[in-house]
């Protein structure tokens, strides 16, 4: 396994309304991660040779232990990346992250994604290029970003994409994830736009797809809009990454509660690893995509 993703709680003061704890409340958890804990399995974690940590949340930056567990990361030689939302980091945030070792931000864009019309994400992206550049003053070769794409976004995604490559900020962009149950009724989905509004939308995912060198992309795009493309073969999680929740309990996918192999907290930690390995098998053809995922575990 290559890398672990720490949901350190699931609070957060931003609110942004596509962001899948809004829109599917029952995601939540009422405690955040015991980090104390989590600090004291790090010498069975480090003989499993884990490259990558990644903190998200919620807003991982809100937790007291941030701080400490980055620096215990990189005590034991892996990398800490942060996700976190663009506008949560302060100078003394910042500070205390590249003391502590950080490798890398990945900061998700999402008041740009709430602002619905032109003028609104104008304005965003004057407050982006800003913040860019006071997060590049400390992390100058490690920040990029993550664009979710919803229903009212997509007619503009190209202004916008343009914008933030004249900034130098890479950007991953993926469908804002929300279930079939809910999906007309929120009005969020990318997936529930006009044909015409779709055939932009793709152009510009096309395009995406070639500068990035993702040629599945637009496939999985139009798998999950209306089942015409190709749906991925493989999905890596389980094998390569798995998450731990704020529990304590460890799943091989983020939507896939079902897949739990145990608390890394209260478990021997060999035992939950062996667990892990079988739930991988039933990732590992991508059978669930669908109604949650476009991730870079899937080929
Ligand atoms: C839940 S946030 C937690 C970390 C931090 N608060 C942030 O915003 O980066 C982690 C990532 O999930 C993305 N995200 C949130 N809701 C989503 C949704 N419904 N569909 C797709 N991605 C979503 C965010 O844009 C962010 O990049
Ligand atoms: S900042 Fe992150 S966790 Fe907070 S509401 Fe937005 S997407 Fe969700
Ligand atoms: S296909 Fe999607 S939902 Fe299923 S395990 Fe992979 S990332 Fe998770």
């Amino acid at each position: 396994m290559h890398s672990l993703f720490l949901v350190l709680s699931t609070k957060c003061k931003e609110e942004c309304p596509h962001c899948f704890y809004n829109v599917e409340p029952s995601r939540k958890y009422n405690e955040d991660l015991d980090v104390e804990n989590l600090i004291r399995i790090f010498s069975n974690l480090r003989e499993r040779n884990i490259e990558f940590y990644y903190l998200t949340g919620g807003e991982p930056l809100d937790h007291p232990d941030i701080f400490n567990l980055v620096r215990s990361i990189t005590n034991i030689g892996a990398a800490p990346i942060l996700l976190t939302n663009i506008h949560r980091p302060s100078e003394s945030d910042l500070e205390n992250l590249v003391n502590s070792g950080l490798a890398a931000m990945v900061v998700s864009l999402g008041r740009l994604t709430s602002a619905p019309i032109l003028n609104r994400i104008e304005a965003e992206l004057d407050s982006i290029v800003q913040r860019k550049a006071m997060l590049a003053k400390y992390f100058p070769d490690s920040i990029s970003s993550i664009l979710v794409i919803t229903a009212f976004l997509a007619p503009y995604l190209s202004k916008i994409l343009q914008r933030l490559k004249s900034i130098g900020l890479d950007t991953v962009i993926q469908p804002a994830f929300v279930p079939h149950t809910l999906r007309k009724d929120s009005m969020v989905s990318p997936f529930d736009i006009s044909n015409e509004e779709w055939t932009v939308l793709m152009e510009e995912i096309s395009n995406y797809s070639a500068d990035t060198g993702l040629t599945y992309y637009p496939d999985y795009w139009n798998y999950l809009r209306d089942a015409s493309g190709n749906a991925p073969k493989i999905c890596r999680m389980g094998s390569d990454s798995a998450v731990i929740q704020p529990d304590g309990s460890i799943h091989a996918c983020f939507h896939r509660p079902d897949l739990s192999a145990g608390n890394i907290l209260h478990h021997d930690v060999d035992d939950v690893f062996n667990i892990m390995s079988g739930l991988a098998k039933r990732c590992h053809d991508a059978r669930c995509f669908g109604d949650h995922c476009i991730s870079m575990f899937l080929e």
